[in-house]
């Protein structure tokens, strides 16, 4: 039984090395040089490409590089097989600290002093107040990022598709609680992510929705903004500041108006970023089920679409 590791765009060879060391005799082929499809039954995939997975006879389950798994449900060949994502300590981390850096850069105003810098000027600069934040999905990272917050002494609403019992921050569920939890709050944050639900979910009226003052943070997909309505909004002051860390179109094309807008920090997707070696014992852990025909950790609802 081979793993195949179907990654665009990574250097894989951690991934690669700590697999062969951790699971002596098993076969690991790495795209774009699969030698026998026939013997792959586990794919690790990362924007793979079409027509691919679909010529692979016996696979029996595919896990995503990263905590998303919508390049993968989108794939129009997708074989009917369990699809895991990867849940882990360090991916949760990496977004609970940028997440909490945008926020300290907005309220600190850290950019603004950047700018100040570049042209040799000493101003001091009123910090922006920042209390509530809304989290839009809290699930397995959003809960981390909210929980995060929440421990800083921000007051939280957390807001997703079903009722969130038991925590600590409060919760609201469902597209009518939306507008209300925006309204409400001085940051909104985005872990959504990619689905039928969320396509252009944040549009020109959920933007009128937010208060002038505040944030709009989106880490989740860029499918759900509209980015015409972003735009406007930031131009004309409907919102105070963004930060966006993904996009309709990755990479940002170069003649994106978004370049030019001073109040948004834009990143290229690296809020939370997979560490191969990190992830080694989980993709073992679904090699060794597979083999012994257990079901696999975290598998998605390919319905829902996490
Ligand atoms: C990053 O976007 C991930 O899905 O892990």
């Amino acid at each position: 039984m081979a793993i195949a590791l179907i990654i665009q765009g990574r250097d894989v060879e951690a991934l690669r090395s700590g697999l062969s060391d951790a699971l002596p005799g098993v076969e690991i082929q790495v795209w774009p040089t699969l030698t026998d499809l026939a013997a792959i039954e586990f794919v690790v995939a990362w924007k793979s490409p079409e027509n691919l997975l679909s010529q692979l006879p016996n696979l029996k389950a595919i896990c995503s590089l990263g905590a998303g798994v919508d390049g993968i449900l989108a794939l129009a060949d997708l074989p009917d097989v369990p699809v895991c994502r990867i849940v882990e300590e360090d991916l949760t981390r990496q977004m609970c600290d940028y997440v909490l850096a945008q926020i300290l850069n907005f309220q600190y105003q850290f950019s603004a002093y950047c700018r100040q810098q570049h042209n040799n000027q000493w101003c001091e600069r009123e910090p922006v107040a920042i209390k509530s934040v809304a989290i839009l999905g809290v699930g397995q990272i959003g809960h981390q990022v909210a929980m995060d917050l929440y421990s800083r002494g921000y007051q939280v609403t957390g807001w997703s598709n079903s009722p969130k019992p038991d925590r600590v921050y409060s919760c609201v569920f469902g597209i009518e609680a939306l507008a209300e939890t925006v309204a409400n709050a001085d940051c909104v944050i985005s872990l959504l992510p990619a689905t039928k639900e969320t396509d252009n979910l944040f549009n020109r009226n959920f933007f009128q929705q937010m208060q002038s003052h505040a944030l709009f943070i989106n880490v989740g997909r860029g499918n759900s903004v509209v980015e015409e309505d972003l735009y406007q909004a930031l131009q004309h002051g409907v919102i105070q500041s963004a930060c966006l860390d993904v996009f309709k179109t990755e990479p940002l094309p170069q003649e994106h108006p978004f370049w030019g807008l001073p109040n948004l920090v834009i990143t290229p997707h690296i809020a939370a970023v997979t560490r191969q070696q990190n992830i080694i014992s989980q993709i073992v852990e679904h090699y060794k089920k597979l083999q012994s025909g257990q079901t696999l950790n975290y598998i998605v609802d390919r319905d829902k679409g996490y």
